[in-house]
């Protein structure tokens, strides 16, 4: 079945009408491409289930990316340094061009940004949960930059090779940026891991706080992730959920070991058997109740975000009006040199 996008199926247009066996023909050779690993661009056909799954997941990304900006928004003013605050503002700013390619590399299928920012804001569609969370402390920053960019990362370079070409593409240089992110959040943590004993605690504290919090962003285990197998045959997923998470699990220990803090799992050791590191066991509750709306923050960063979107009318107002009298500039002059000519 077709996640819900919450956006209806277009009505296929009466040239678009296909004789039996067509779909069938135009299905296989569309699974064809993806098996050869070749790209699939935006006027090339593809099945409606795609291209809603694509909505979905590029949606959610593109709007998770935007309400992003606002836990570290957060500090921008508070940062302990100018060279700090110029390093945060690049970042949150980052996150909303990330925003805007995703929204961008969304419209190629067929919907408007402006129907996603409603179909966020009427609770429709959702955004990564991890933002539902507070930022207590300046060594959150450097948390979310470490441990919430580092699970994004790790989700999304498989995504740079996803078979639907506009995602795939936005995902390199999003990628490029996020490992800035990941530096820069690492760096904030290994300094104050370095500081007085009072910063070091409070660099503990944040990697307590996100340490389960990034884990869950790789989303359910296996057996319950619902989406999975069909976006693995469609080339839009290229690693299971748990892979991820264990692969996260494995770059992230040893760098806390560097940093000197601990992760707050009694269970995490080395398995030779495995090959990788052991974790404890995830309170899959507590992300249900944050997916539903029950988070630490859900109320206040979709409250912020509306205000923000209402509060920004007047300039969208302004550039259309703009844009309008632009193109009429254009019409009288055309028409002038018509006549002159
Ligand atoms: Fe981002
Ligand atoms: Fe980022």
């Amino acid at each position: 079945m077709p996640a819900d996008t919450g956006i209806e199926g277009r009505d296929q247009a009466p040239s678009e009408v296909r004789v039996a066996g067509e779909v069938e023909e135009l299905e296989r050779r569309f699974q064809e491409l993806v098996d050869a690993d070749q790209r699939i661009e935006p006027r090339d056909w593809m099945p409606e289930g795609y291209r809603r799954t694509l909505i979905r997941q590029i949606a959610q990304h593109a709007h998770s990316e935007i309400i992003g900006m606002q836990p570290e928004g957060n500090w921008i003013t508070r940062a302990p340094s100018l060279k700090r605050k110029a390093i945060l503002l690049a970042k949150v700013q980052d996150e909303g061009g990330h925003g805007i390619y995703l929204y961008s590399a969304a419209e190629t299928l067929g919907v408007s940004r402006d129907e996603l920012v409603d179909l966020l804001h009427s609770g429709r569609q959702k955004y990564s949960s991890i933002f539902n969370y507070p930022t207590l402390t300046w060594a959150d920053v450097g948390a979310i930059g470490w441990l919430v960019d580092g699970a994004a990362i790790t989700n999304q370079i498989p995504l740079c090779r996803c078979s639907y070409g506009p995602y795939g593409r936005a995902m390199v240089r999003i990628c490029k940026e996020e490992s800035f992110h990941q530096r820069q959040g690492y760096d904030i943590l290994y300094t104050l891991a370095r500081g007085t004993p009072r910063q070091r605690e409070m660099a503990q504290d944040a990697v307590n706080r996100w340490w389960w919090p990034s884990l869950m962003m790789f989303g359910p285990p296996d057996e319950a992730s619902q989406h999975s197998a069909q976006s693995m045959a469609w080339g839009i997923k290229r690693h299971s959920n748990d892979e991820l998470r264990q692969r996260f699990v494995d770059v992230t220990v040893p760098q806390a070991e560097v940093l000197g803090l601990s992760l707050p799992d009694p269970e995490i050791r080395w398995n030779e058997d495995r090959g990788h590191y052991d974790f404890g066991p995830i309170d899959w509750d507590e992300l249900r109740r944050v997916v539903s709306g029950d988070g630490p923050c859900n109320r206040q960063r979709m409250a912020h975000k509306v205000a923000a979107h209402e509060n920004g009318r007047w300039v969208r107002e302004a550039a259309l009006a703009y844009e309008a009298k632009l193109e009429a500039g254009y019409k009288r002059g055309a028409r002038a040199s018509g006549r002159a000519a």
